[in-house]
């Protein structure tokens, strides 16, 4: 059973054994708290300081927040959610001939998170795609439904230039030069994960995707509009992020992490199931370029002690990215393993 598509249709009545975790390891779904306060940030805004000062409470207090006003249409967001869904609802010989669980693998459909390491599989299927540089791999994309190329070759260069404002922002907000982070960063790759999550018989027993914090620099998300599932760990309570309609969610990931020597987090989040409706999340990733090298910014750590030094050690983008597929998704945070001893 493992390794199998569970984009469908059917719908099964009990969950099968293979992703049923352990009691210890549950979803604790009436545990789960809602955020009062997330930020939303309307990147329209023209007073500059004000934006630069909520993205630094954001990233200080949560690691994510929500943006509107991004600058994509509508309708080529709607676009985006439609392909996907129509992408997952192809016959299942349509799908699996982009199959693969080999990570390595640049275009490739998949299920549950690394279904080759994992001993608990996830309910999900997700369709993994690199979106930059768009003419090295539009090639390799799904050529049905037939519109796909087209719009998520839009979609994907819409949500890069989002991504580079908010990486700006991000740089001010940590007190360096506007372009500090995109200098660094250097040629960002750019990946997306179209997740889809079928009804789930036994939400509680198992999880869509189980905690994690991304590897790349920064995450732009889009929810499904209606359905919930995206959760993250702020003190060690879970809380639900439910859908704006249109917002994107980012969150700082890893890379972000090192970069500002800890100062912003990459925050733990999972997503979970629910027994109605499917679910749909297309996540937008930035990586730095795999010869990047990621070194906790100078005017974070040095201090006026000879002895200070930066909380990680320098390393390449390809050197963590490698580490990162080769354990499990929830084992401890991939950056302790880059602290400097
Ligand atoms: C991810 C992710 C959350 C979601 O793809 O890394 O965290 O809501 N997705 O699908
Ligand atoms: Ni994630």
């Amino acid at each position: 059973m493992a390794g199998k598509l569970i984009s469908t249709g059917l719908r099964l009545t009990t969950l099968p054994g293979n992703y049923v975790r352990p009691f210890s390891d549950r979803p604790r779904l009436s545990e789960v708290s809602q955020l009062e306060d997330f930020p939303l940030i309307d990147l329209s805004s023209t007073d500059r300081s004000r934006l630069v000062q909520q993205i630094h409470q954001a990233c200080t207090r949560f690691g994510f927040f929500q943006v509107i006003n991004h600058g994509v249409d509508k309708e080529t967001i709607d676009e985006m959610v439609s392909v996907a869904n129509e992408f997952f609802s192809m016959s299942m010989e349509e799908k699996m001939k982009l199959y693969s669980d080999d990570p390595t693998r640049t275009t490739r459909l998949s299920t549950s998170f690394n279904v080759k390491k994992e001993e608990i599989n996830n309910w999900r299927d997700y369709l993994r795609l690199h979106c930059y540089p768009i003419d090295k791999y539009i090639h390799e994309w799904p050529s049905n439904p037939i519109p796909f190329k087209n719009v998520v070759s839009k979609y994907s260069r819409e949500v890069r230039e989002v991504g580079f404002r908010i990486e700006e922002l991000i740089s001010e907000s940590l007190g360096l030069e506007t372009d500090y982070l995109r200098k660094v960063l250097g040629e960002q790759g750019q990946h997306m994960a179209v997740n889809y999550y079928p009804p789930c018989p036994e939400p509680e027993l198992t999880y869509g995707l189980p905690a994690h914090t991304d590897p790349n620099a920064l995450t732009i998300l889009l929810q499904d509009s209606t359905v919930c599932g995206l959760q993250i760990l702020i003190d060690g309570q879970w809380f639900a992020i439910n859908p704006h309609p249109d917002a994107f969610v980012i969150n700082i990931g890893d890379q972000l992490q090192a970069l500002s020597n800890g100062v912003y987090k990459s925050v733990w989040h999972r997503a979970v199931t629910n027994t109605e409706m499917p679910r749909l999340s297309v996540a937008s990733f930035l990586c730095p370029a795999d010869c990047a090298i990621m070194s906790p910014a100078k005017p974070l750590w040095e201090a006026e002690e000879d002895e200070s030094k930066p909380v990680y050690r320098d390393f390449t983008y390809a050197e963590y990215y490698k580490k990162f597929w080769s354990r499990n998704l929830d084992q401890e945070h991939c950056l302790e393993n880059f602290l400097n001893h």
